[in-house]
């Protein structure tokens, strides 16, 4: 079965087709980092309307890379939610349209289950079940997962996302938007053991997060300092350490109540080279979606859309984004 899968929650645009026989035949991405980069954030009425310019180029483009024509598609599968309402709508409505256009079935995918099944592309695909640890910028998740489709959730953040935390505090420090990555780089060249900052929330028991504490920690640490460029990367350095180490306690924790021991880690922060390296020390097996799906990417949704719709499942053909949406009221795919 060949599925379009299209991803537009929020300021990527990515189109794959995905064989349910040969693989993933095909990906496209458009990312539009310079697009939100003057406004510091991704603003959600830009994003919409560049998804509605992108998208149908990267779905032509997309299916020509796969060596086929839209009439050889078995499904779509799109976005429908966690993300932002516009540009849910847009995905939505042109992955439904083209389906019914094609006469194939669609489907809207959870863009977590996206996320938490992206290790699968991989041809060593992580072994049922596992622990998900999912760290985007939307969510911070620790998810148990017996069977595909069946999730329950551990743990998660009480309140900013990893991702989310790394935003902001780049942006804090002065750096460049999207945060994340930049606050990463800088870190690197932070010197160890200047500052220690707290690892919230791993003296209490449970696999809850929480890093808006020490997001404040950090800037009261910046406005204290004298603010060079050494103080910017030994506090990059510090915040990295605390939420890198954070995670770590909390898999660790989650794999020992668990008894499982299969580690699989998926969204944005899965990019970051320290939480890689040290998630790679656990007595576990641990997965890493490969570093171009770790962020936001149609692969993954269209993935997880053509195992559901290879299980028969089925959807009334209405356009109904879910801009909030919990991966515990997915049906199971088997
Ligand atoms: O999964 P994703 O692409 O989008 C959401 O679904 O949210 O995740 C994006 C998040 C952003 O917060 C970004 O700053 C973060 O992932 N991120 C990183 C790194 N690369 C991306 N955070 C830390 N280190 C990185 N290398
Ligand atoms: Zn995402």
């Amino acid at each position: 079965m060949r599925v379009l899968g299209i991803e537009t929650s929020c300021d990527e645009t990515g189109v794959a087709v995905y064989d349910t026989e040969h693989g993933l035949l095909s990906h496209q991405l458009y990312s539009q980092i310079a697009l939100h980069a003057e406004y510091g954030g991704v603003v959600p009425e830009l994003a919409s309307r560049d998804h509605i310019r992108k998208i149908l180029p990267l779905i032509k483009a997309a299916v020509a890379d796969a060596d086929m024509t839209l009439a050889e598609l078995d499904g779509i599968a799109y976005t429908s939610g966690p993300g932002l309402i516009g540009a849910l709508m847009v995905g939505a409505s042109v992955g439904r349209s083209l389906a019914c256009a094609l006469n194939v079935p669609a489907l809207g995918v959870h863009h977590m289950e996206g996320h938490l099944l992206a290790p699968m592309l991989d041809d060593n695909k992580p072994e049922l079940p596992f622990v998900a640890l999912l760290v985007s910028g939307g969510h911070t998740m620790l998810v148990e997962v017996q069977a595909l489709g069946s999730y329950r959730i551990l743990g998660e953040s009480l309140d900013d996302a990893a991702g989310e935390a790394f935003d902001k505090t780049a942006k804090m420090l002065g750096l460049p938007y999207p945060g994340g990555p930049e606050l990463a780089r800088l870190a690197e060249q932070g010197e160890e053991g200047i500052y220690r900052f707290p690892r919230p929330m791993v003296d209490r028991p449970g696999l809850d997060f929480s890093f808006s504490g020490l997001k404040t920690f950090t800037l009261t640490t910046w406005q204290k300092s004298d603010q060079t460029d050494q103080d910017q990367a030994n506090i990059a350095r510090a915040f990295q350490d605390a939420v890198v180490d954070t995670l770590f306690i909390k898999c660790k924790r989650a794999l020992k109540e668990t008894g499982i021991n299969n580690l699989v880690i998926a969204g944005g922060v899965g990019a970051n080279q320290l939480l890689r390296q040290k998630l790679a020390t656990l007595d576990a097996t641990v997965s890493f979606p490969r570093l171009e799906f770790c962020t936001d990417n149609g692969a993954m949704i269209a993935y997880a859309g053509a195992i559901r719709l290879e299980a028969g499942q089925t959807e009334e053909p209405i356009i109904q984004p879910q801009p909030r949406w919990s991966l515990e009221d997915l049906p199971a795919v088997e």
